[in-house]
């Protein structure tokens, strides 16, 4: 595992509140955050609950010890933190290289503040430069869906099972398509939405304006973006 990943986990372990409620998002830089915040709740030094954002945040809570809650019992977290596939000069977001783009985009909603935690590949000028972008699509909806995307000049591929045979089935029993776009998105804003207006489409993984904190992490440290401030 990258020391990248680990400083940009332990930069912010530091906003763990003493108590309350949070989200937990999903992905390999957050469950180095969920091993030190298991750590730090075994250690008695903080009483935190975690709202899981996928089958895998729940598994790390289960096996790091750290207590569980729902979106019932706390439908207003003070922060969640997790990662993304790409990071923009605006700090928005793709989400769902692991398929948990749509409960991590509930969990996030619901926060007051959300933090990002990546290593610094996953910083570009513009969204799709590297990454397709994926979108959560009723397994019903599908031939038209895709239809409708093709006809947008965008190129979509369901994403297929590793070790299954067939399409990805998401936590939520949905198909992935994950969107080539011809050039970067210069507008994630209008894109996000024109996706979002295909009835079918359960939700993107286009997350705009919604970080409030980026932390980077390199080899030797971890530096912070924060929302209309650059880096510090
Ligand atoms: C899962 C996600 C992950 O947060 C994202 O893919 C980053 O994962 P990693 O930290 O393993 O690079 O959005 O749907």
């Amino acid at each position: 595992m990258s020391n990248a990943k680990k400083h940009a986990a332990k930069s912010a372990a530091k906003l763990i509140p003493e108590h309350g409620a949070i989200g937990l998002g999903s992905g390999s830089t957050v469950a180095l955050f969920a091993e030190e915040l298991g750590k730090r709740i075994a250690d008695g030094e903080i009483d935190v609950s975690v709202v899981p954002s996928s089958y895998q945040a729940y598994q790390l809570a289960v096996i790091h010890g750290i207590p569980l809650t729902n979106l019932d019992l706390n439908p207003e977290l003070i922060l969640t933190v997790d990662g993304a596939d790409e990071v923009d000069k605006n700090l928005n977001l793709i989400k769902g290289g692991g398929g948990a783009l749509f409960q991590e985009k509930i969990v996030a909603s619901a926060s007051h503040r959300l933090i990002i935690i990546v290593d610094e590949s996953k910083i570009v000028g513009h969204l799709a430069m590297q990454c397709d972008v994926p979108v959560e699509v009723l397994p019903f909806a599908l031939g038209v869906v895709r239809r409708k995307i093709i006809e947008l000049g965008i190129t979509p591929t369901l994403r297929e099972a590793k070790r299954k045979m067939g399409p990805v089935v998401t936590d939520n029993g949905n198909f992935i398509l994950d969107l080539r776009f011809p050039e970067p998105i210069e507008d994630p804003s209008a894109i996000a939405v024109t996706l979002k207006m295909i009835p079918g489409v359960v939700e993107t993984g286009l997350f705009v304006g919604m970080t409030d904190e980026v932390h980077v992490g390199k080899e030797s440290e971890a530096y912070i973006l924060r929302k209309d401030q650059g880096a510090s």
